[in-house]
């Protein structure tokens, strides 16, 4: 019930002022700000954002963490590029990037996007290390579906339980139309302010190309949102820029595939990517499954072409989605069971969305365990010589664990 109608008017006076409504936003108000790692998390960091409205000099500023942003000498300006991009509505929107380069490593930094009437809050965030420090990261499956109403709790739980996690990664379909604006809506609904404080990573999955069933080769593309979302790295193979690629983050060498075309040249690539690994670890990411868990599925053209270079490599962790399941196998090497102390690498199929398949599959053999029903996120910490792994359900408890050491 309205007491007076004071805060009504103050309301409507406010929106006046602002010519815009009362959420302080309008046409020019950056929104969608996402932080993506770059090659080098340790001295460089890339955002993107976009505005409905078009843009004359976007920019982004940045300094070192301080009591107050002071906005003298150590504030840097630097132009960002934009991209105008026609929705399935005719609607135009304006996506900007721009990556801060030659940071310190190990620095907390502040940040904001924007022009000069419209800038947006300062957010922050911190430069990896140059060492082999302990860190944490999130791990997510598909969320692709009723993403507003079912996947904003999991991932705000999921900060709840790491908020020291240095990255989120996510190996795609993180909607379920990747041409669909209002679906990339949704998942900015959900994450909120995360990713203007903690970078994500993440691969498209095969709900971020068109359906295969229903278009000719000519027409099979990435998703034309895709890469107006984020600013990822860019070091794959040609053609496949911000969907094939690798990260160094201290102690582990993170390497993501696109599970959707080129399997032969992201395996001639990914091969030579991890023979050249300086890390101790590796983990690749990719969305779909070598060894599935879903009825009526088998990736066997991924499996064979990818299996033996994860072996060769000895890869510690495959991080997978796309069958909305949850299973862990055991630690494998040439499609078998090794021992814990052998080399051989762990593959994760998990789903922090609300769409959930029977888990059916003819490699249960493999599996340490298999289950489905249960919206997850994964915490995976890294230090030195051990891997901590741990699945959390949307109450934030326990589900699974394992360790790996080396
Ligand atoms: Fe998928
Ligand atoms: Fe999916």
């Amino acid at each position: 019930m309205l007491a007076s109608g004071c805060a009504f008017l103050e309301s409507r006076a406010l929106m006046k002022q602002l010519d815009s409504c009362p959420c302080y936003c309008n046409a020019y108000t950056p929104e969608r700000v996402i932080l993506n790692l770059t090659e080098d998390p340790s001295q460089s960091q890339a955002v993107t954002w976009r505005t409905c409205a078009e843009i004359e000099h976007p920019k982004a500023q940045i300094e070192p963490a301080a009591d107050f942003p002071d906005l003298k000498e150590s504030l840097r300006t630097i132009d960002a590029v934009s991209e105008k991009v026609i929705l399935g509505n005719d609607k135009a929107v304006y996506h900007h990037s721009a990556v801060f380069k030659a940071l310190k490593p190990d620095t907390i930094y502040v940040y904001r996007v924007g022009t000069d009437d419209n800038w947006s809050e300062w957010s922050q965030f911190r430069t990896a290390c140059k060492s082999h420090d302990p860190f944490e990261f999130v791990y997510l499956g598909d969320p692709q579906e009723d993403i507003k109403s079912m996947c904003s709790q999991i991932f705000r739980v999921a900060y709840k339980k790491a908020p020291n996690a240095v990255f989120w990664l996510f190996v795609g379909d993180l909607v379920d139309n990747g041409d669909e604006d209002a679906d990339w809506a949704e998942l900015f609904y959900g994450f909120g302010w995360i990713p203007a404080m903690t970078p994500i990573i993440t691969l498209p999955g095969n709900h971020e190309y068109p359906d295969r069933r229903y278009i000719q080769d000519k027409d099979y593309k990435l998703a034309h949102l895709w890469r107006s979302h984020f600013t990822l790295p860019e070091n794959g193979p040609q053609g496949l820029e911000e969907t094939v690629y690798f990260i160094d983050y201290q102690g582990v060498r993170f390497v993501m595939l696109n599970g959707n075309e080129k399997y032969e040249e992201q395996a001639i690539w990914l091969d030579r990517i991890l023979s050249e690994n300086p890390k101790p670890w590796a983990i690749v990411g990719i969305h779909q499954p070598v060894y599935s868990t879903a009825k009526h599925r088998d990736n066997l053209r991924l499996q064979n072409l990818l299996v033996p270079i994860f072996d060769k490599h000895s890869v510690d962790l495959v991080l997978e989605g796309h069958d909305h399941t949850y299973c862990r196998t055991y630690k494998l090497k040439n499609g078998v069971r090794v021992g814990d102390n052998n080399k051989g690498t762990v593959y994760v199929i998990s789903v922090s969305g609300p769409k959930l398949y029977q888990a059916e599959t003819k490699y249960k053999g493999l599996m340490a365990k298999i289950e489905t029903g249960r919206q997850l996120f994964q915490v995976i910490s890294i230090d030195h010589n051990r891997l901590i792994y741990s699945s959390f359900d949307v109450k934030g408890e326990l589900y699974d664990s394992f360790v790996l050491e080396k």
